[in-house]
């Protein structure tokens, strides 16, 4: 295993202020996204979107990486660049999800296991000659009032585990994106329980697996109530569980971690992440991975219309700005009113 070469992609990926874009939606994903916005789920409609997202001027002070979708990694701009090309150009690195989705976990009615081991290294290798330079997979761990199991948790950590050690060994940083969902009604102390137990378990496979820590990315949850709880938290409150869990079980060899959004409005996710660098004192780089916060109010101005692109790409840019700023703990919300 190659520790420089995984530490320098780490290094690039943790540039000060910067933070991930993860465009890399399934085709049932984007389908349903679009489809709330009449638009038709095309290889044209996602390249031109996609290409709307990476072309725009100015994204390059606030991101550093870009997670793509196997579609979108052979895809090009209509100049005919390869969009990983187009990328890293910019000064961008290019990741690729490599998961294939979840599947119900046999015997464990309500949970999933994320599938996709098998034929990875290939994969991988294959990816690595189209530019990625990083991965990314997604286990998702579901909240209600028997779940989740040990046993989902344990198994899905053995997956992630494995999946970073293939990684790893062709050269490929793995981001590791172990999400408790926010569907339910529970109250932010089961979420901080959950979360714990999850990232444990994680770490513990992650060393059974001799992953090397410095040369992999976290991407969690943050710690919050569920989306149907009748609980109100201030982005304090979650800045503090969230930072209390991850202190308590991730270690400080770990380079950097980058939350999802996990369905939390745009806003919300950048006033919580801002909370989060507010508290300071950590080991790692806490940036953003962030899909539906960064993209939610692009697709909404750009609506699969060519003479939006133009005002969507400022939206995007300044959702970028916001959590730049957030990361450095810098975010106030009048910046929500300076969109230029
Ligand atoms: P959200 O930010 O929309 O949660 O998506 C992050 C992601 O990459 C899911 O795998």
């Amino acid at each position: 295993m190659n520790h420089q070469a995984l530490s320098s992609t780490v290094q690039l990926i943790l540039t000060e202020g910067k933070g991930i874009l993860a465009a890399d939606e399934s085709f049932g994903t984007i389908g349903k996204r679009f489809a709330k916005l009449e638009i038709e789920s095309t290889p044209e409609t996602r390249r031109s979107y996609r290409e709307l997202l990476f072309e725009t001027e100015g994204i390059e002070h606030y991101l550093s990486g870009v997670i793509l979708f196997d579609e979108t990694i052979r895809q090009n701009s209509k100049n005919d660049i390869p969009f990983p090309r187009l990328l890293m150009d910019k000064g961008i690195v290019p990741g690729i999800k490599v998961d294939k989705g979840t599947k119900p976990l046999s015997l464990f009615p309500g949970e999933l296991i994320t599938e996709g081991l098998d034929g990875l290294s290939q994969r991988l290798n294959e990816y690595r000659n189209l530019g990625a330079k990083f991965a990314k997979w997604r286990a998702v761990i579901k909240i209600n009032q028997d779940l989740p199991t040990q046993y989902c948790i344990e198994s899905n950590a053995y997956v992630l585990a494995r999946y970073a050690s293939l990684c790893q060994e062709a050269e490929i940083v793995p981001v590791i994106e172990p999400e408790v969902l926010m569907d339910g009604d529970h109250d932010i102390s089961v979420c901080e329980k959950v979360t714990s137990l999850v990232l444990k378990s994680v770490f513990s496979q992650l060393y059974n697996h001799r992953v090397y820590i410095e040369g992999i990315l976290l991407k969690p949850n943050m710690v919050l109530p569920g989306k149907q709880s009748s609980q109100k938290t201030s982005a304090q409150e979650v800045a503090e569980a969230t930072v209390r869990t991850l202190k308590r079980v991730v270690p400080a060899a770990l380079p950097g971690i980058l939350f999802l959004s996990g369905g939390q409005s745009p806003q919300q996710a950048t006033e919580n992440l801002n909370a989060i660098n507010g508290i300071g004192d950590t080991p790692w780089v806490l940036s953003f991975s962030f899909s539906r916060a960064l993209q939610e109010p692009v697709m909404n101005k750009w609506k699969g219309m060519d003479q939006n692109r133009s005002s969507a790409g400022q939206v995007f840019v300044h959702r970028s700005r916001c959590n730049s700023a957030a990361v450095m703990g810098k975010y106030i919300k009048s910046m929500e009113s300076q969109q230029i």
